[in-house]
């Protein structure tokens, strides 16, 4: 069962309105969240971000966030998710539906649609770590912004696909941002180095999760830009989101980084994380 636009409806009784502005322009925003064992992890970290994002993008969401917790946690009843299930809840706001003309049509009531599906957490990834390549970032000048305009991001990941790796790590003019659809971390001498969370990098979730766990168990943690040079001479690079959670990349553009193989930092990490979410 999904929830659009107030109403609970079956996969396949779905229309999009020819002129809705998510699918004309991209005109809205997005959240995933992840669900461990039936329960949201860091929902209120989520609607705080979609809040923002909206504000960001000049949206009013006509609900509030009670209103918003009660849609998702219906959706895991509904869908009969039990305590045993690892699952993801995407959740759509579209500005809504309008003529087509470019800027904002006064009066325009907002969309909203939202589904979870089972999704199982990427354990055996997480062990072997994954291969990344360098792509320019040709995204916006707003990627903290969780806007439904994604072909930015599709675009990286698939040059990434198309050489062989599993994850675009993007740079703008050789200072690295993030990934094409998770937060980029720098391990050396035992401290993390990440961007900061400005306009050029989406303020990711686990990313927060990540610094405080770090924090909390002595490692010191850099939010400081770096350049190329400092991520391939790294003793660690890994990647964060809601649905990679903390996964290892041990090469980039075929070299290895340390000494190719997941490295204790990233271990130590995922373990303070797997304690964290159990
Ligand atoms: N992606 N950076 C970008 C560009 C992202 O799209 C994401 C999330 C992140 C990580 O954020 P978080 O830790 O809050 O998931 C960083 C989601 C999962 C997606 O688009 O599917």
């Amino acid at each position: 069962m999904l929830y659009v636009d107030g109403n609970w409806v079956e996969e396949g009784q779905l229309a999009v309105h020819p002129e809705d502005r998510g699918y004309n322009f991209g005109d809205g925003i997005y959240e995933v969240v992840r669900i461990y064992k039936g329960k949201m992890y860091q929902w209120e970290g989520h609607l705080t971000r979609l809040y923002r994002s909206a504000r960001e993008i000049m949206l009013d969401l006509p609900w509030r966030p009670e209103e918003l917790s009660e849609i998702a946690l219906q959706l895991i009843e509904k869908n009969n998710l039990t305590d045993q299930d690892d699952a993801s809840l995407y959740l759509q706001i579209s500005r809504g539906t309008a003529p087509r003309v470019h800027d904002i049509p006064s009066g325009i009531k907002p969309v909203i649609m939202a589904f979870v599906r089972k999704k199982a957490r990427p354990l055996e990834d997480m062990k072997k770590g994954w291969s990344a390549m360098l792509v320019d970032d040709i995204r916006w000048q707003r990627c903290d912004i969780k806007t439904l305009n994604l072909l930015g991001a599709v675009m990286v990941k698939q040059y990434a696909k198309n050489a062989g790796a599993q994850e675009s790590i993007l740079h703008r003019n050789g200072t690295i941002t993030e990934c094409s659809s998770s937060n980029l971390f720098a391990v050396k001498n035992g401290a993390l180095y990440t961007h900061p969370a400005d306009y050029m990098v989406l303020h990711g979730i686990t990313r927060q999760s990540v610094i405080d766990l770090a924090k909390e168990n002595g490692i010191a943690v850099h939010e400081e830009a770096f350049d190329i040079t400092f991520l391939k001479q790294a003793d660690e690079l890994f990647l964060t989101s809601t649905t990679a959670e903390i996964m290892s990349l041990i090469s980039v553009d075929g070299h290895p980084i340390g000494d190719g193989q997941v490295g204790p930092v990233v271990k130590k990490l995922q373990a303070l994380f797997e304690q964290h979410i159990n």
